[in-house]
């Protein structure tokens, strides 16, 4: 097992990275001194995976646990499906010490995470991600959260987990897209910070394709590290956390214009990190060769790297941009590579550059 640390003094937490782990949730779980009860909130393709498992784990180390099944899909990342986790909570009677397991994808974590921020002013909570995205990504930096009609994460708060336990069997079970679609923040790392991840991604694509799990075992973890580090400086995203944000500002407004509906996010922001790299070469002069090679991993990941805008489509994803929320007064600021492995957040880019970029 790899352990990665996310050092943040009272708030510090382990990510357990390793091949069946879902067995010895129970035992991590007492090492943390937690209250009897808890709650795992799964959805339903996840429940049926593994929901007994996960069940039978707390139970052997002593636990009383509850599951509580939501819907599949980012629309169940609701204040609705929020409400019905409180209510249920409630009828368990769940206490200030009891806890809170989030079993499955980004959908679930995010939205677990929020109901135990939540409920009783904050429950503990544990992270045990299930897709690509949800271990190197979303269960790291406790950003819990749910969607509004009027968009993406616009309710949510800082909860750090506990712990987050990274099953690398798990992955065996996830359709092939939702896994090409991880790959997408996998390649993200190398990009921002390391380009001897880039490196080593461009040689073992194949064995993670396979998903081999001593290779998925490096990576899982250097990625972690990458994220716990940028966290560690920057919890609450004044700055430097941007960086985690390299390919979302396009991809963001790609997945909005098109409804939530056409793509995943992993390659919505595929899409948004090559036309990212495009920019960087016209902005800070990010080498040619390098973008090539940027475009050629996602590709070979089996990611789409390009769309296809008429006009109209291209108006719409210029204005959505404009509405992301991570826009300061009105002006769409980019992280930008100088070089695979450094970026830089807070770059203007005109419009016209921009509009300019994204049909190439
Ligand atoms: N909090 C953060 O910092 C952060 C960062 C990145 C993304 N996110 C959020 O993450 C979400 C996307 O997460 P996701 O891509 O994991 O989507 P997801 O949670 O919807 O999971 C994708 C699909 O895979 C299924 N699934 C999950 N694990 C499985 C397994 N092991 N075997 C078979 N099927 C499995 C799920 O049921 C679902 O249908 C978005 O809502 C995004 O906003 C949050
Ligand atoms: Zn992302």
């Amino acid at each position: 097992m790899r352990i990665v640390r996310v050092p943040l003094g009272q708030r510090s937490y382990d990510i357990q990275i390793g091949t069946g782990l879902l067995a010895r949730l129970g035992g991590a779980c007492a090492r943390l001194g937690l209250g009897r009860r808890c709650a795992i909130i799964a959805d339903r393709n996840v429940a049926r995976h593994f929901g007994s498992a996960a069940h039978k784990a707390l139970a052997k180390a002593g636990f009383a646990a509850e599951l509580i099944t939501i819907p599949t899909g980012e629309t169940a990342k609701s204040l609705h499906t929020v409400e019905a986790c409180y209510n249920q909570l409630a009828a368990q009677r769940l206490e200030r010490k009891s806890f809170i397991v989030a079993l499955g994808g980004g959908v679930t974590g995010d939205l677990a995470g929020f109901v135990a921020a939540t409920y009783l002013r904050g429950l503990p909570f544990v992270q045990v991600p299930t897709t690509l995205l949800a271990q190197v990504d979303s269960s790291v930096g406790g950003k819990v959260g749910v969607n509004l009609a009027a968009g993406k994460n616009l309710v949510g708060a800082f909860h750090q987990p506990r712990l987050v336990l990274c099953d690398l069997h798990t992955l065996a079970s996830l359709p092939l897209r939702e896994y090409r679609a991880g790959l997408a923040e996998v390649i993200k790392y190398g990009i921002i910070c390391d380009a001897g991840l880039f490196r080593l991604l461009e040689r073992d694509l194949p064995r993670l394709l396979r998903r081999e799990p001593r290779s998925l075992a490096a990576v899982v973890a250097r990625c972690c590290e990458i994220k716990a580090d940028v966290v560690r400086q920057d919890e609450t995203e004044s700055g430097l956390r941007a960086i985690l944000n390299f390919g979302h500002t396009i991809g963001h407004a790609l997945e909005a214009i098109s409804r939530y509906g056409k793509y995943l996010h992993g390659e919505a922001i595929a899409i948004g990190q090559v036309a990212a790299a495009k920019l960087s070469a016209q902005v800070l002069g990010l080498p040619g060769a390098d973008v090539a090679r940027i475009e050629r991993l996602f590709e070979r990941a089996g990611l789409p790297t390009r769309v296809t805008l008429n006009a109209p489509q291209r108006r719409q994803l210029l204005a959505a941009m404009r509405l992301d929320k991570k826009v300061s007064q009105g002006e769409v600021k980019f992280v930008l590579a100088r070089r695979i492995g450094a970026v830089e957040f807070g770059h203007p880019v005109p419009a016209a550059l921009l509009a300019g970029t994204i049909n190439h």
